[in-house]
């Protein structure tokens, strides 16, 4: 059922930003789903410019280019279930670093967030780059070790063979690289509400994040 602030057609607006594997896409697509709302996965762009990067054997590291694949970069390259894979993601990390690739990925994101239902965006740089008008910002964030402990136990279920150690090195790499790069590098808006989720279920950090709209929003109307 559709949760909807009362009163006014205001757009909702709302900006998810935190590291990997905070719980950040799962919170955003259902807050999403909750308040009726189109969503967009910004990473999934990030991933399609590695993963296209990486088949066609460019260097990740050649920022021109890849800032090329990026300007290139198509809708329908964004469906690729590969996309959400771990390796995908160590991808999109080492592209997300050029200002090349940043730079072409910021009309497709702001004409997405322009909807006139309003709309919720998740990755790293929203709230602070690519959308600082947004009503509403959260910033999710759990511990490294927890995260790594989420990540683990997701690959196990999937039947792969994972070490935590290795994959909370991985976490501590991936941080360490996303909020150490000079461009829109992650870190949480000044007007954003932090939302740490290392002691919360899925249903209690979707609660807090409701809790959080609503009241920025300017009231609520539970369903
Ligand atoms: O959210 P994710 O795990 O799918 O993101 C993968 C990588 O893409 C992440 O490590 C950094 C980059 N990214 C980014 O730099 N800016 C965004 N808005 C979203 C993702």
């Amino acid at each position: 059922m559709t949760r909807t602030t009362m009163t006014t057609t205001t757009p909702i607006t709302i900006a998810i930003d935190g590291p990997a594997a905070a719980g950040k896409g799962t919170l955003a697509k259902r807050v999403a789903e909750a308040y009726g709302l189109p969503y967009l996965d910004t990473g999934l762009l990030y991933r399609a410019v590695g993963k296209l990067a990486h088949e066609a054997g460019t260097d990740l590291g050649d920022a021109e280019k890849v800032g090329e694949i990026a300007r290139r970069l198509a809708t329908d390259h964004l469906d690729d279930p590969a996309l959400r894979g771990h390796e995908a993601g160590e991808h999109a990390s080492r592209v997300a670093v050029h200002p090349q690739v940043r730079a072409a990925l910021v009309k497709f994101q702001r004409d997405f967030a322009a909807r006139p239902t309003g709309a919720v965006l998740d990755g790293r740089d929203i709230g602070t780059v690519i959308w600082p008008e947004a009503r509403v910002k959260i910033f999710v964030t759990a511990s490294p070790e927890v995260r790594a402990r989420r990540r683990t136990d997701e690959l196990l279920a999937k039947g792969r063979e994972v070490e935590y150690e290795r994959i909370l090195a991985e976490v501590r790499a991936r941080d360490a690289r996303d909020s150490g790069r000079e461009v829109a590098p992650l870190r949480p808006a000044l007007d954003a509400h932090l939302l740490d989720t290392s002691e919360l279920t899925i249903e209690m950090a979707f609660r807090a994040a409701c809790d959080v709209i609503d009241s920025s929003m300017g009231g609520r109307n539970d369903v």
